[in-house]
């Protein structure tokens, strides 16, 4: 399918009706605040294919596993979240005819996600009959500043006539998830009731216990002031709506006004539930929508001052990334760590909602850099709580000790039941260890390892320990049996990032450890003492770090993906036709395994996360080797080649690197926007500018800039909280300017070169 979103710097726009996008549109147009979130749904009612769906955020439940061939060891469940009850739900009669884009004629349609102010617009003209016509304006959002609280409002002028309008304001629980396993419906009715103009529907999860209210009220406004509406009820299980007539005169608008509250028992007493949506409600209405809008408008401009990045001459590319830069903000805000990003975020049903390691590996840099640092504080608490489990998991395994985080989860279990990925994707591990030193490391907050992060640590350096096998003929320290980011092999012997990294767990766990033994000495007394850490242990794991395995190959300087690899017969993704990609669409599995072709980055993860310890020529040849024979047929892999590209000077494989991740979902490109956006690798297109553009590394706590101008842009410009201080960095033909826009001085290197960037001070640096 052609592109077919306008470019605009600041809003996602869609002009004219195809029933054919609709659901890729709904996808694309979502709204969220980090609490809730919306696809692009119609109000009224349509009858076209479309994926109905209202997330609330941590509100989930767990699926009997359906699998074909049971393996010791797979998860009973797949904790998923909800699709719960629909809340803009119109149903719309005009003079006999139902309001269904479907089925009447519809012109001048335009549907606009405002990025800047966080809100959902669609215009629309239907055409009802040869004489008449209705003008319609709806917009809607979800608060960011009132977490609990949604908003409509839809706009009827009747053109060529004046008429009765049949409508049916309504919330409906009784909503099913397209993922489900077995085609079960998840919620059973606890109440609905009507009152006047207020609706309200609780329903509660047929497993653990999940109640979920909405309350709604319905507000008609006719020639400018409000109207009183006599109104039915409509009541059934799951369902409570009310049913008005009202007049519509020719020319005249009408606008109804839906306000609804969603309050969840994860953060209120079941019983309390009504009672504190009600409030949370008459609080909304008595600031009226007017009021709601401006305040959204300015919850979003203080995300934009955190978060913006500014792209010279590009339209399109600044349309992607500010895209991509509103989705993370509106998926996740960090106030709640018992929430994390689910790789479709809010915008559709796919991969459960769970949380996955692109948390760590891929969102927790954005996180940092635009925002204070207890939201990305909070994303490593969720993991901290969740620890328990993760040792659950390792042992229901057979493993003696440690951790296994799991790959998929929602409550720290595990969600996922491919054994080659649930059982031997276990490099997720080290990205959850290494988010603990990247996290210490930009923020420079102690506080965090001190006092939870290193229990992460040590139960993931036991795990590594276990998980080794010594190898006597090599001397060295082995990991059989794994899968590597790469999922395009499986089941292959001493992926070297995944030995890499569990290397680097333990080296950063026994430094930190030590350090500790000699500076704060009562420091690792306590966490020696609550953990049983003895001297025995120490040295196991420092023996098993500095004798790890790390297959390599003299003849061309480069790290092996696996033992295996030189095996394979090599060749570029360029020697294929056109007609074999994507693979994944193309081609049976084993024919994939058996290949040499790489799906993600996978040694070259590695050289991103511990950029630090490898020399240019390194990274080089390994990317030199590597990237040509990889097909990106993960949404995550561009991002990490863009980095490392712009790193060692491949300016042009970079761009386009960078342009397959910006506009991945706005352009379809990967044909799978329909299931919902890439959430997590939006955060790597944020990676492929700052980190890769600009050239943004922190190394034991410093700043470092190297940017660079794409020959396409005029120039650009991010932001980069760092230090106390936030720091607005332009690049252009004439250089680099560093506007530090707080009173926090701060230290920074760019180019190489140290520099102050004084409070409130502009400095040319470069
Ligand atoms: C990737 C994984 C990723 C998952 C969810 C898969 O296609 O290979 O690395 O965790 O998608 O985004």
């Amino acid at each position: 399918m052609k592109p077919y979103v306008k470019q605009d710097p600041w809003s996602i726009i869609e002009e004219g009706f195809d029933p054919q996008k609709q659901e890729i549109s709904e996808s694309l147009f979502s709204i969220g605040n980090g609490h809730t979130g919306q696809r692009a749904n119609f109000e009224e009612t349509y009858s076209g294919s479309s994926l109905q769906g209202s997330y609330m955020a941590g509100v989930y439940y767990p699926d009997k596993t359906r699998v074909g061939w049971w393996k010791n060891g797979y998860p009973e469940y797949f904790a998923k979240v909800l699709n719960a009850t629909n809340w803009i739900g119109l149903k719309l009669i005009i003079d006999g005819t139902e309001l269904d884009l479907a089925t009447v004629e519809v012109t001048d349609f335009r549907r606009e996600l405002n990025m800047r102010e966080g809100f959902l617009k669609r215009t629309f003209t239907a055409k009802l009959s040869s004489e008449k016509r209705v003008h319609v304006k709806a917009v809607r959002f979800v608060s960011m500043a009132r977490k609990e609280i949604g908003a409509l409002s839809y706009e009827l002028t009747p053109e060529g006539f004046s008429g009765r309008l049949e409508l049916d304001s309504y919330l409906d629980g009784d909503i099913k998830n397209t993922d489900a396993n077995y085609d079960e419906k998840f919620w059973d009715p606890v109440d609905q009731s009507v009152n006047g103009m207020r609706a309200s529907v609780t329903v509660k999860t047929k497993k653990l216990d999940f109640h979920y209210c909405t309350v709604k009220e319905t507000e008609i406004q006719q020639n400018g002031s409000y109207t009183p509406i006599e109104s039915t009820p409509v009541l059934r299980d799951k369902y409570a709506g009310v049913r008005a007539d009202i007049a519509l005169k020719d020319g005249e608008a009408t606008t109804i006004y839906k306000y609804t509250a969603h309050v969840t028992n994860r953060d209120h007493r079941k019983e309390e539930l009504q009672g504190k949506a009600e409030q949370a409600l008459e609080a909304a209405l008595q600031a009226g929508f007017s009021q709601l809008q401006k305040e959204q408008a300015e919850a979003w401009e203080t995300k934009w001052l955190d978060s913006d990045i500014v792209i010279e001459g590009d339209t399109a590319a600044q349309q992607g990334i500010r895209f991509n830069i509103f989705q993370l903000n509106q998926t996740y805000t960090g106030e709640d760590a018992r929430l994390n990003i689910g790789p479709k975020g809010f915008t559709g049903e796919k991969y459960g909602g769970s949380t996955y390691w692109d948390t760590e590996a891929y969102c927790l840099p954005f996180y940092l850099a635009t925002a204070d640092s207890r939201i990305a504080r909070n994303l490593l608490v969720y993991r901290w709580n969740q620890l328990g489990k993760a040792k659950e998991n390792a042992a229901k395994l057979g493993f003696s000790k440690g951790a296994l985080y799991p790959m998929v989860t929602m409550n720290g279990e595990e969600s996922h039941n491919e054994w080659e990925i649930t059982f031997e994707e276990i490099h997720r591990n080290g990205a959850i260890a290494y988010a603990v030193y990247q996290y210490t490391d930009y923020t420079g907050d102690t506080s965090y390892i001190e006092e939870a992060g290193m229990e992460v640590l040590v139960e993931i350096s036991r795990f590594w320990e276990d998980r080794v096998l010594y190898n006597k003929r090599r001397g060295s320290y082995m990991m059989l049996g794994v899968t590597g980011p790469n999922e395009y092999e499986n089941n292959v012997n001493n992926n070297w990032y995944t030995n890499r990294i569990a290397a680097w767990t333990l080296s950063y766990t026994l430094e930190t450890l030590t350090t500790w033994k000699e500076k704060q000495p009562e420091l690792f007394a306590k966490w020696q003492k609550q953990l049983g850490i003895t001297d025995d242990e120490l040295n196991k794991w420092d023996e098993i770090r500095s004798n790890m395995y790390e297959p390599y190959d003299e003849e061309t300087g480069v790290f092996l993906q696996q033992d295996g690899f030189l095996d394979k017969e090599l060749m570029a993704v360029s020697e294929l036709e056109a007609k074999h990609l994507p693979l994944n669409q193309n081609w049976s599995w084993d024919r994939i395994l058996r290949s040499c072709f790489i799906k993600q980055a996978d040694v070259l993860q590695g050289l991103h996360f511990l950029n630090h310890e490898y020399d240019e020529e390194t990274k080089r040849r390994n990317f030199d080797f590597y990237e040509p024979m990889t097909v990106h047929e993960s949404s995550l892999s561009p991002c990490v080649h863009a980095v490392l590209a712009c790193e060692l000077g491949y300016g042009a494989k970079a761009y386009d690197m960078y342009l397959r991740t910006a506009r991945l979902d706005l352009d379809n490109y990967n044909n799978d926007t329909e299931d919902g956006c890439h959430i997590t690798s939006m955060a790597g297109t944020w990676m492929a500018v700052v980190q890769g553009f600009g050239g943004m590394r922190v190394r034991n706590g410093e700043l470092h800039l190297n940017p660079a101008l794409p020959e396409k842009w005029n120039g650009y410009s991010f932001k980069i909280v760092f230090g106390g201080a936030r720091l607005l960095i332009r690049v252009s033909k004439n250089g680099v300017t560093v506007i530090n826009e707080t009173n926090q001085s701060v230290e920074l290197y760019v180019n190489g070169s140290r520099i102050t960037a004084s409070a409130n001070q502009e400095i040319q640096a470069g």
